[in-house]
C-alpha cells in the first residue's frame, strides 16, 4: 500500500475509532472514571516544583530578552505532518490526532516548535527587527508507552531564536541550558553534536546503511526496518545488539562540507571562551526531521541511559520556516521537560525554596461577626496583606490550629464583642501576646507591626 493510501486508511480508522469514542460502552453508574493513561494529576504537594522550575526558567528568559508566545494546544495535523516530519516516530506513532465535529483532522501538540515557526509565519515576525527570541511553556502530548520519565502529557519549556544563523547562538543557547540546570542545583553533561546540512547526511547516510546493511541481521528488528528508511536512527537505538555495532559505525563529523564544519567549530570555540564542560557526541542525531547543524541534549550527569532521560534537548533548525512555507530563516531552540526535571530533583531530595511564611489569618466567632468579616478580609487584601482565613469553621480552637500550620505572623481574632465596640484583637504569634485594636487605626497598625509602611502606601 503507498503511504498516502496508508495516511488515508489511518485517518478512515481515526473516524471509526472517534464514532466509537461518542458511544462509550456501558459502565455501572458508581463506577468513577479512572485517569486516562499516561496522564496525570499535578496534585497540590507538587505544584511547588512546577512554580520553582516555571520560575527559574521565566527568570532565564527575561534576563536573555525572551518574549513570551502561547500557541493553542490544538493544531492542524498537517503542521506536525510537514514540519516534525512524516516518518518521525511523534507523527507515524505518538500523536493524539482526530477529525473534529467539522472534519477537520486536529491534533494535539506533540511539541512546540512547528507552531513556533507558524506563529513566526503567520503574523509576519519577519518583518520585525531580527532576531527573535521567544520562550513558551504549557503541555504537550505523546502517545509513548508509559514507563519511568515517559508521560502521554507532560509539560516543556521551550525557549528558540529564529531569524539569524550565527554559530555565537548556538553557544549561547548551550551557555543557557547549562546555567539553568546550575540554577536549578543540577549536576549535567551537556551532549553536542553536528548533524551537518541535509547534504552532507546524505552522503554521510549513503555511507552508514552500507556499514549497518553489511551486518543487517544482528540488528534489533526496530533497526531492520529504520534502516531502510533513516540510517541515522540506528545511532541512538538503546539495543545492545545494536550499541555493540555503533562504536564501529562512520561518524557524521567526518562527513560535514566546509560551511558546516566552520558553523560548528565556532560553535565550539564560543563555548570554550566560557566554563561550561560538554561532551561531542557523535551519536546524537536527535527524533526529529527539522534539526540540521547543532544539536545538543542535556542528560543528567550520572545514572543515564541516555536521550530517554533527557532532562532537555535541541538545536538549529534553519529550514523549519521555509518548509512550512515562509521565507528561509534560521533559527535554534531547545525544550526542557519539567516533569523529568522535577524527578531528577526528587531523586536527589532537592526541594523547592519555601513559600514565604504567610502574614496574617483572620479568624471569626459567631454568625454576624463571620459576616462582617468577609468584608474586612477582602480589605485586608486589598490592603495588600497576605492574609488566609477558614470562614466555614465555628470553633476559634480549630481556627487557630490552622492559623498555626499556616506558620502566620499575626492571628486578627474578630468576635461578638469586637464587633459591637468597633475593635479587633490582633495575635502576635511569634510572642504568644494579644492586643486590642480600633478597627479604624487597624491597618496602620498592620503595617507598623509587619514593617511594610513604606511598601503598602
Ligand atoms: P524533544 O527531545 O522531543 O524535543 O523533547 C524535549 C524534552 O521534552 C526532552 O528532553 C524531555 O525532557 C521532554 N520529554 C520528551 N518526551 C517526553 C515524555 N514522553 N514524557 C516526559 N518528558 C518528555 C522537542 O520537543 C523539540 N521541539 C525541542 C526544541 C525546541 N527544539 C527546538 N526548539
Amino acid at each position: 500500500m503507498s503511504r498516502k493510501k496508508k495516511f488515508t486508511k489511518k485517518i478512515e480508522l481515526k473516524k471509526a475509532e472517534t464514532k466509537e469514542v461518542l458511544q462509550p460502552k456501558p459502565k455501572s453508574a458508581k463506577e468513577t472514571p479512572q485517569l486516562v493513561r499516561g496522564m496525570k494529576d499535578i496534585l497540590p504537594a507538587e505544584q511547588p516544583y512546577f512554580e520553582f522550575i516555571r520560575n527559574t526558567l521565566e527568570n532565564f528568559a527575561k534576563d536573555y530578552n525572551y518574549e513570551k508566545i502561547d500557541p493553542p494546544i490544538l493544531e492542524d495535523t498537517a503542521l506536525f505532518v510537514r514540519g516534525t516530519g512524516k516518518y518521525t516516530d511523534i507523527v507515524e506513532k505518538e500523536m493524539f490526532s482526530f477529525l473534529d465535529q467539522g472534519g477537520d483532522n486536529l491534533s494535539l501538540r506533540p511539541e512546540f516548535t512547528p507552531s513556533i515557526a507558524r506563529a513566526y509565519i503567520n503574523h509576519g515576525m519577519l518583518n520585525l527587527p531580527q532576531p527573535i527570541k521567544l520562550y513558551s511553556t504549557g503541555p504537550v502530548f505523546r502517545h509513548e508507552r508509559p514507563q519511568a520519565g515517559r508521560l502521554r502529557q507532560f509539560h516543556q519549556f521551550n525557549y528558540d531564536i529564529l531569524g539569524d544563523s550565527h554559530s555565537v547562538l548556538d553557544a549561547e543557547m548551550i551557555l543557557m541550558a547549562n546555567k539553568i540546570f546550575e540554577k536549578l542545583g543540577l549536576a549535567v553533561s551537556m551532549q553536542i553534536n553536528s548533524i551537518g546540512c541535509s547534504s552532507c547526511r546524505d552522503s554521510y547516510k549513503v555511507k552508514l546503511t552500507d556499514y549497518y546493511r553489511s551486518m543487517r541481521s544482528k540488528l534489533c528488528e526496530n533497526c531492520k526496518s529504520r534502516l531502510a528508511r533513516n540510517a541515522l536512527r540506528l545511532l541512538d537505538c538503546k539495543e545492545e545488539s545494536c550499541l555493540a555495532l555503533r562504536s564501529g559505525a562512520p561518524q557524521i563529523l567526518d562527513h560535514l562540507d566546509e560551511d558546516c564544519k566552520n558553523h560548528f567549530t565556532r560553535t565550539l570555540e564560543y563555548l570554550d571562551e566560557t566554563n561550561v564542560a560538554y561532551n561531542l557526541n557523535p551519536y546524537l542525531v536527535r527524533g526529529l526531521d527539522y534539526y540540521n547543524r547543532t544539536v545538543f541534549e542535556v542528560w543528567p550527569e550520572e545514572g543515564t541511559s541516555g536521550a530517554q532521560d533527557a532532562l532537555a534537548a535541541g538545536g538549529r533548525y534553519d529550514k523549519l520556516v521555509e518548509i512550512l512555507g515562509g521565507r528561509p530563516t534560521p533559527a535554534i531552540g531547545f525544550a526542557a521537560g519539567i516533569e523529568r526535571v522535577i524527578s531528577r530533583l526528587r531523586s536527589l531530595n532537592i526541594v523547592p525554596p519555601a513559600k514565604e511564611r504567610g502574614e496574617i489569618f483572620l479568624a471569626q466567632l459567631g454568625e454576624s461577626a463571620r459576616r462582617k468579616s468577609l468584608i474586612l478580609f477582602n480589605d485586608l487584601i486589598n490592603q495588600g496583606f497576605g492574609v488566609s482565613a477558614s470562614f466555614s469553621k465555628d470553633s476559634i480552637k480549630a481556627q487557630l490550629e490552622v492559623a498555626n500550620r499556616l506558620g502566620v505572623k499575626i492571628t486578627l481574632i474578630f468576635g461578638q464583642k469586637e464587633l459591637l465596640e468597633g475593635t479587633i484583637i490582633v495575635r502576635d504569634m511569634d510572642a504568644g501576646v494579644q492586643e486590642i485594636v480600633d478597627q479604624k487605626k487597624l491597618v496602620g497598625f498592620l503595617k507598623r507591626k509587619l514593617g511594610k509602611e513604606q511598601a503598602l502606601t
